[in-house]
């Protein structure tokens, strides 16, 4: 398997909000997946049941409390350059430009600017943002910056990419437009993709494998394979199912009540 998750715990030390000690909260309780290379998987579940701890961990940025992640035979310690994490704030430099933005992670690939621009040039190309190369991030859209987000983690060749709520902030319009480009671009470059998610109707559309977590402490509730082919249709039969479906595991509720939700 290419990344294994061992039975992950995080314990984080907190304020008891009461007063008195701290004490140890339990954020994740005996966490264990496994992802096949190439794979899209979602985690997916309410706020707060530990998905960001998750893939923190999995990314060498947090600490396990005990357990481990192993990624290609490799117990994961520290970040490493073979996978890139994008975030929810897009994380770009805007004193640099677009272009600058993207040849960063190249800057210390021993690469020649000639070859680092050649490089950015083409994944901007694959984010149709050729054009604003020479822009700063202040003059683009949330999506246009999200898509510069993504040409930078995918120039430095990642084996996988874990992006945390990468969304969240834009509009559904373009929301539905990344979705689209996202898994066209790792369908032609074969990344394996981490992706978390709290949107339902994102995690169908674009997974695999929709990890689903529930809190307290932050654990795999069930883990529900997609078998809907690309490009999908968000109001296909099979795709409305899998959705109600995902509710259900959610919320408890019946087949009756759940339509007054979706
Ligand atoms: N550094 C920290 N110290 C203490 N508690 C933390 C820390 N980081 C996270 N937590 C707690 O761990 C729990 C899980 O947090 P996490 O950020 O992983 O959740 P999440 O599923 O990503 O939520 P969201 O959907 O809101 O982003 C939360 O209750 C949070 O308060
Ligand atoms: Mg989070």
């Amino acid at each position: 398997m290419y990344i294994e998750v061992r039975n992950a715990v995080k314990q984080f030390l907190c304020k008891n909000p009461a007063g008195g000690d701290e004490k140890f909260v339990t954020v994740l309780g005996d966490v264990s997946l496994s992802i096949e290379r190439g794979e899209f998987v979602c985690l997916l579940g309410p706020s707060g049941c530990g998905k960001t701890t998750l893939v923190n961990a999995m990314a060498g940025f947090e600490k396990l409390t005990s357990g481990s992640v192993v990624i290609d035979g490799e117990t994961v310690t520290r970040p490493s350059p073979r996978y890139v994490t994008i975030f929810q704030n897009y994380g770009l430099l805007p004193w640099r430009s677009v272009r600058k933005n993207v040849e960063l992670g190249l800057e210390s690939s021993g690469l020649t600017p000639e070859e680092r621009d050649v490089t950015a040039e083409r994944y901007l190309k694959l984010v149709n943002l050729s054009a604003f190369a020479e822009q700063h991030p202040c003059r683009l859209s949330g999506g246009q910056q999200q898509r510069v987000a993504i040409a930078r983690a995918l120039a430095v060749n990642p084996e996988i990419l874990f992006m945390d709520e990468p969304f969240g902030a834009l509009d559904a319009i373009t929301r539905y437009k990344l979705q689209n480009d996202l898994r066209e671009i790792v369908r032609r470059e074969c990344k394996t993709v981490v992706f978390v998610t709290h949107d339902i109707d994102e995690a169908v559309f674009l997974a695999d494998h929709i990890v689903v977590m529930e809190p307290n402490p932050g654990r795999i509730r069930k883990i529900l394979p997609v078998k809907l082919s690309h490009p999908r249709v968000r109001n296909e039969s099979g795709f409305v199912e899998l959705r109600k479906e995902i509710f259900r595991e959610f919320f408890h509720v019946s087949d009756r009540s759940i339509e007054y939700f979706i």
